[in-house]
């Protein structure tokens, strides 16, 4: 094992989310793209994040939007060159802020050179890189097990020229790899490699837990809706393969990892994670967003007093041993207000501006998903102008066998759909808001006549500044940094209150998650004590006595002890 080069430099980062698609197009051509990217770099420095994690930018067929990858040496066509690409990176860094890239290596696309390779014949050298197995029944034509698709559906599909299966947990087209064959490892090393030497700054790896399957792919238990997840998810050799990638390649450069981990637990979380194990330095835990995964369709209600249990459990499971990503939205989940406010009616900019300072000033990386910072919403479609795979398929299994089922189907997409966080960036009021002059490739929410960047950037009040003064004062808060964790009154379900304390300094976050006034007191240990509330989403004057929090009301009183 070679020395690592780590510093650890993710800890007092905030991370932005591109979903390069969505972001900015600067070819009129409906999508956005690396070009695009390059115009908004003030303007993502300004936000005060330090890092950028940019979801897939290379060749790809987008089945599912660069998470098929035909080529992980090159840039989708789409978006740019390899030169743009490069152009980033550097404007990136002449500003202080890494890059992150997304690493796909669960699987391909069914259009990468080894998988064209290994379906071709059964003794084609690449034919293990992949699973293949003869299918079940008399004449084969039963998919080799029960496991399904995260998108609904057998995980298996029959490919004619060689009369077997593969296997694929995602779509048709987004062949799993076998990583239990060496070279496979090696490739994904190698790739690894490619790109840390170009200079990016770490990877958020696309559901690393599902990499190890158990041999022989046995049934996994039955479940009339998702099966075989016990026989992929965090399976027999996946410390060994993860521990493998660090200390061979990654521990070579100042780099960080972050492992999309739906199902994680915090004992997993911390194998994952302990720094004493060398493996990922964070996970994308599932538990806090109440749903099991990205997939999950069948949408539970925001429990205030389970989020702040779960929350609660991760702050004191990974104190000092491993380390959290606090996160509410990415380009899988639906947007955060609403879902984790309910009705917030006329109180838009104070919801989401609650729930920043109720995440943000946790132990943890903070990850912010492009337009969250404007306080983007959910967006309104019809059947027709989704485009996500996902919603393709479940709306076509839905067609084919349960037919009347479809109204209860879309009114569940309407809530659940990844498209709602996958609409264009709102840059403005104009016709096309500023994303492009051309033809959007998915629908542009029709608010953004008043929710966008221009009107955010002239309104003191606005989420968007509230973001950057949120950001300027966490980077380098060595209490929010460092500080130990405390939760107050954990059966309340209207208010968050916790404390982070470190070397005589405590913080005290309080906050209302109900569109309604609620009656708050300071805990009893904060008694006699002054203090002065540093952030605060309404202008009223707080101080450390009872009080009545208006609705969505957050604040954070600093007080030294
Ligand atoms: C997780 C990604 O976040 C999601 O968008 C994608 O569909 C799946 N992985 C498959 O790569």
């Amino acid at each position: 094992m070679s020395e690592s080069k780590k510093t650890r430099w993710y800890k007092d980062a905030v991370i932005y989310q591109i979903y390069p698609r969505s972001f900015c197009d600067s070819n009129g051509d409906g999508i956005g793209d690396i070009r695009g990217i390059i115009s908004k770099l003030d303007y993502i420095k300004d936000l005060g994040v330090t890092a950028v994690w940019l979801s897939p930018c290379y060749k790809s067929p987008n089945d599912d939007n660069g998470y098929d990858i035909s080529d992980y040496r090159d840039i989708m066509d789409e978006f740019g060159t390899l030169d743009d690409w490069k152009e980033m990176l550097a404007g990136l860094h002449e500003r202080g802020i890494k890059l992150i890239m997304d690493l796909v290596v669960n699987h391909t696309s069914d259009e990468h050179e080894w998988f064209k390779q290994s379906r071709s014949s059964v003794d084609n050298p690449y034919r293990d890189y992949y699973f293949w197995r003869k299918g079940r029944g008399k004449d084969g034509k039963k998919p080799p097990n029960n496991w399904t698709s995260r998108f609904g559906g057998s995980a298996w599909a029959y490919d004619d020229a060689t009369s077997e299966w593969y296997l694929h947990l995602f779509t048709k087209k987004q062949p799993d790899l076998n990583w239990d064959n060496p070279k496979v490892r090696k490739e994904v090393h190698d790739l690894v490699d490619y790109w840390l030497d170009l200079g990016v700054d770490g990877f958020r790896c696309d559901v690393i837990t599902y990499i190890s399957k158990v041999a022989g792919l046995p049934n996994g238990k039955f479940n009339p809706i998702q099966c075989g997840d016990e026989m992929f998810t965090h399976g027999p050799h996946i410390h060994e393969y993860l521990s493998a990638l660090n200390n061979e390649v990654i521990s070579r450069y100042d780099a960080m990892t972050v492992g999309e981990a739906a199902g994680v637990t915090i004992e997993q979380g911390l194998l994952y994670t302990a720094e004493s194990r060398g493996e990922l330095d964070m996970v994308f835990e599932f538990e806090h967003i109440l749903s099991e995964a990205y997939f999950s369709l069948l949408p539970k209600k925001f429990n205030l007093k389970q989020y702040k249990a779960i929350m609660s459990k991760w702050q004191d499971g990974m104190h000092g041993k491993g380390w959290n990503s606090l996160y509410l939205e990415n380009h899988d989940q639906p947007r955060a207000l609403g879902r984790c406010t309910g009705d917030y009616g006329d109180k838009r900019k104070e919801a989401s501006k609650m729930l920043a300072v109720a995440l943000n000033l946790l132990q943890g990386t903070p990850y912010i998903y492009q337009g969250q910072e404007i306080g983007m919403t959910n967006c309104d479609f019809s059947p027709d102008e989704y485009q996500d795979v996902m919603v393709k398929t479940i709306l076509g299994i839905v067609k084919k066998y349960v037919p009347f089922l479809k109204p209860v189907a879309l009114k569940v997409l309407k809530k659940k759909a990844r498209d709602n966080a996958r609409t264009p960036m709102q840059w403005d009021g104009s016709e096309k808001a500023g994303f492009t002059t051309g033809a959007p490739w998915l629908k542009i929410n029709p608010n953004h006549t008043e929710i966008n960047v221009a009107e955010a950037e002239k309104d003191p009040t606005s989420i968007l500044n509230f973001h950057k003064n949120l950001n300027r004062y966490r980077v380098g808060n060595q209490t929010v940094k460092l500080g130990s964790y405390r939760q107050f009154d954990k059966n309340n379900k209207k208010i968050y209150c916790y404390e982070r304390a470190h070397n005589g300094k405590k913080l005290l976050v309080v906050c209302n998650f109900k569109n309604a006034e609620v009656p708050f007191s300071p805990p009893a240990e904060y008694n006699g004590f002054t203090a002065a509330a540093v952030i605060q989403n309404y202008p009223t004057a707080r101080t450390l006595s009872p009080f009545s929090l208006q609705p969505y009301e957050a604040v954070v009183f600093e007080v030294d002890c």
